[in-house]
């Protein structure tokens, strides 16, 4: 679903924010992207959302080599990816409703099939009962549903999440979470950058850590190394 080989991405600045990382993501993998504050995870999911180029290597999305998607192709992948962000980003002035609806509106969807697909999406995440409501009205991990759901509303086939649970308190993180393996194990391939490592040694799910742009470690090649 997912495919790096050698992909590096130098910003002009100089700064080389990804060095030379490969990896695969298979069909129905839930992947932990971990490492400090600077390792590159928000840089590699851009990648993978074609926000940006990378300066050499091939980054493959579902099939597609995404930097020789041109034109109308970058939203087209855009359509088959769910994105979440650590700070929600709905739009304040439209209900949890609206917000879901946009996402469709904006793609084509036909008009008469939106309020029910919304309604559908918003009952996954449990919150049937706040479609009306305003984002100043949710709590943050309400918020993060939202957003969840907007993600979800055009079926895609991989979840991309950066650090979703960053703005959240515990009881949140917790609720949050669940829902994306809940997502994931209806076969959506779910990447999820993180830093909380009490929530990565919860669950056995493959993690990939790193460090300084380049991958330190990936669990699917075996255990960590011990520490000294
Ligand atoms: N637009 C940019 N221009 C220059 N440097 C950037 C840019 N975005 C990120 N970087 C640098 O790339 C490195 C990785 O950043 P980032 O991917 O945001 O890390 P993380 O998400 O793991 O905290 C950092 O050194 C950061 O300063
Ligand atoms: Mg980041």
């Amino acid at each position: 679903m997912i495919r790096l080989n050698h992909v590096v991405k130098a910003f002009p600045s100089g700064s080389l924010a990804i060095k030379d990382v490969s990896f695969h993501v298979p069909k129905g993998e839930f992947l932990f992207l971990t490492g400090h504050s600077g390792a590159g995870k928000s840089t590699l999911l851009k990648l993978l959302y074609a926000e940006l180029r990378p300066t050499s290597g091939d980054v493959r999305v579902g099939g597609h080599l995404v930097h020789s998607l041109k034109g109308d192709e970058i939203p087209r992948l855009r359509r088959r990816l769910g994105i979440v962000f650590q700070d929600f980003r709905l739009l304040e002035d439209r209900t949890a409703h609206e917000n879901v609806a946009f996402a469709l509106e904006v793609t084509g969807a036909r008009r008469d099939t939106i309020p029910a697909r919304v309604t559908r999406v918003l009952t996954q995440v449990g919150l049937a009962s706040k479609a009306r409501a305003y984002p100043r009205e949710l709590s943050g991990g309400e918020q993060q549903r939202v957003a969840i759901a907007r993600a979800l509303v055009n079926d895609p086939a991989i979840l991309l999440a950066d650090e979703p649970t960053g703005n959240l308190d515990q009881r949140a993180t917790r609720g949050v979470f669940q829902l994306l393996r809940d997502i994931n194990a209806g076969g959506t391939v779910v990447v999820m950058a993180t830093h909380d490592l009490a929530l990565v040694s919860e669950v056995s799910y493959r993690t990939i850590e790193m460090k300084d742009g380049a991958v330190v470690h990936d669990s699917s090649q075996g255990p960590a190394p011990e520490l000294p």
